[in-house]
């Protein structure tokens, strides 16, 4: 059987990788999957739990109970949660307890895809680290703010602008140091600043760094 083709999309939070790992997914007709959803929907049942995310027994609880129906829910968008997501992701048993879904995901690609575009913060690093394709996305955090402010805006939710600048810096800070597969470039990556970028200079500018790969991969896979 042929091996799955992966791009995998690392960076830090509100960077534009969810956005720019879609449409990568989009233009070559891949599966996508946002890992940042799985780590959030465990965080969202812990917290209906009303259960402590940094508690790992209430955390992996969390992760077993997560209902992949509600991903797309803008429910797990809050930064509530987000914040609950940087803390359950810091727990060993609960990246062991996400590990099988994840790769299994790559390892075949839902709809019988070639291939999977997968985002989070340790897929180029741990998930996959023989992925086809990396990219690290980053942009500067007061630009990250803005574009979280206009988010949550367009969600119906006020929030001050210093404070989500705040609060972005902490959980990047956070999943930077944390011990177990901390947010990190790997060596083989393309680091992409979406700074100056509107989004569809910015998904050129990924499309350019991945292509010369993906569609060698998809040569082979044709030849082979
Ligand atoms: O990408 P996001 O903002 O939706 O992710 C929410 C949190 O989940 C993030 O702060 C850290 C964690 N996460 C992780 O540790 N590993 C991943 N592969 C994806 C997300």
């Amino acid at each position: 059987m042929n091996k799955s083709i992966v791009i995998a999309v690392d960076g830090t939070a509100a960077s534009g990788k969810g956005t720019l790992a879609k449409k990568l997914a989009a233009h070559f007709g891949f599966a996508h999957l946002d890992s940042g959803a799985l780590y959030r929907l465990t965080a969202l049942a812990v917290l209906n739990a009303k259960g402590d995310p940094r508690n790992e027994a209430d955390a992996v609880r969390g992760a077993q109970s997560i209902d992949l129906s509600l991903a797309g829910d803008q429910a797990i968008r809050t930064d509530v949660v987000g914040q609950a997501a940087s803390q359950v992701a810091a727990i060993g048993a609960v990246r062991q307890a996400l590990l099988d879904f994840q790769r299994s995901f790559l390892k075949s690609p839902p709809g019988g895809s070639p291939g999977a575009v997968m985002d989070g913060r340790d897929i180029g690093t741990v998930i996959c680290p023989d992925a086809t394709a990396k990219l690290y996305i980053d942009a500067r955090p007061e630009l990250r703010a803005h574009r979280r402010w206009l988010e949550l805006k367009g969600m119906g939710i006020a929030r001050d602008e210093q404070g989500l600048l705040a609060e972005l810096n902490t959980r990047d800070a956070a999943d930077k140091s944390r011990p177990i597969s901390p947010l990190k470039l790997a060596p083989d990556a393309a680091l992409l600043d979406t700074s100056d970028l509107g989004i569809d200079a910015a998904f050129a500018a990924a499309l350019a760094l991945v292509s010369p790969r993906v569609e060698g991969a998809l040569r082979d896979r044709h030849r082979g």
